[in-house]
């Protein structure tokens, strides 16, 4: 056999090896759209039940964990519980970020109940942030159905990438925040306090990287390869995390927990933030006037009534927590950007020019709900 004829044997076989490889690998990320709902088991469940609990579902929360769960008591009368297991220890060591998930869940059972013409009947349960049982609600048919429309739900998603510079709109900023002005406020990326909060955010972010129990606490959220997104159907895909293309058939074929401890993990992490700090019409900031379980609830509903109105106009929400999770850079704060009352969200903004589809799974509502 002549020389050219070997190595294009050769290569033909490498060629055919790497194929089959790559068909047989984790081709692309799983994204919300490849799940279909029918795998729902629970068959106690109403129709129209099953369609507020699931667009209640698609909340926010911290590294999704989704930390809520749903006991039944009868149609239409249901606890809202905190599921303990679904805590973050190393960055939310008192639930302050549960109960603003948490929520944000009920500002989400509020709207979709309405939509099918339900008012919500609250009653507070829990007196701390530990407590299993937070919220009984009963649902009762009302004449005037409301007219939120759902699909602000099932539409919105955390855009991390790609943000605009340009300030917002005066006109927006009215649309976003005259409701409730003396919690919601708007930094613009011209302020000093912007700028503050932008090196703060790298800051905290560093600190926390370099925190072991907090990396591998965001290790252990990482569903890496989609065969795990699938089976967990929480925490932080490579989808959600903004990982696409090469990198991301990488990360899903390849990457596990022990390579989030690695430095070069650390330090790519912390350059994708100080990256998206740079891009940004600056920061929203949510506050509450005290700390308690009411208050929490409460700031976790007014956040999830502002996420679910700025797709509409362009806009996107990145929560980014580190500030208030790391004490040295938590203790800054307040008198360094002049604001008195307790400030529990920190989201960067901005306009995008392409907005995209929602990516983050939920678990099936099988998994949420407890007889
Ligand atoms: C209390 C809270 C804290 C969060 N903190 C962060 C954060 O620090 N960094 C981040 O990238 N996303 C953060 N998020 C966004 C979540 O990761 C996101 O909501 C979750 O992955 C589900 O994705 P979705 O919002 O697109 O449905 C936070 C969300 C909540 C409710």
């Amino acid at each position: 056999m002549n020389r050219i004829k070997f190595i294009s044997i050769v290569g033909g076989t490498i060629g055919l090896v790497g194929a089959t490889a790559y068909l047989l690998s984790d081709r692309s990320n799983l994204v919300r759209a490849d799940i279909q709902q029918v795998d729902d088991k629970n068959e106690n469940l109403k129709p129209d039940e099953r369609e507020i609990l699931f667009l209640t579902s698609l909340a926010p929360s911290g590294h999704n964990t989704q930390p809520w769960f749903v006991r039944y008591l009868e149609p239409y009368h249901w606890i809202i519980g905190n599921d303990k297991s679904k805590w973050l220890p190393a960055v939310d060591p008192n639930q302050r970020e549960t109960m603003l998930s948490i929520g944000a869940f009920l500002q989400n059972l509020e709207y979709a109940a309405g939509s099918f013409g339900y008012a919500c009947n609250w009653k507070l349960l829990a007196t701390t942030n530990q407590d299993d049982l937070v919220m009984e609600v009963k649902l009762s048919k009302t004449a005037s159905i409301n007219n939120f429309n759902i699909t602000k739900i099932t539409s919105r998603r955390t855009v991390r990438s790609n943000f605009l510079s340009d300030l917002l709109k005066q006109e927006d900023i009215t649309y976003l925040i005259d409701s409730e002005p003396e919690f919601i406020h708007y930094l613009p990326n011209t302020s000093k306090e912007s700028k503050f909060i932008d090196e703060q955010t790298s800051t905290a972010n560093r600190l926390q990287s370099y925190r072991d129990p907090a990396q591998q606490e965001l290790a252990n959220w990482i569903r890496f390869s989609s065969q795990d997104a699938d089976k967990y159907r929480d925490g932080l895909t490579t989808a959600g995390m903004e990982i696409t293309g090469i990198p991301g058939w990488v990360v899903r074929n390849s990457y596990d927990k022990d390579n989030v401890m690695t430095k070069d993990f650390r330090e790519r992490g912390i350059d994708n933030i100080q990256k998206e700090v740079s891009e940004s019409a600056g920061w929203i900031l949510i506050t509450s006037q005290d700390n308690s379980v009411a208050a929490l609830l409460e700031t976790g509903r007014r956040m999830e009534r502002l996420f679910l109105k700025v797709r509409e106009r362009n806009i996107a929400i990145h929560p980014m927590t580190q500030i208030l999770e790391e004490p040295s850079t938590r203790a800054k704060l307040n008198q360094s950007i002049g604001i008195g009352d307790n400030v529990q969200f920190i989201l960067r903004t901005g306009y995008l020019k392409n907005y995209p589809q929602p990516v983050s799974l939920r678990r099936p509502l099988d998994r949420l709900i407890r007889t």
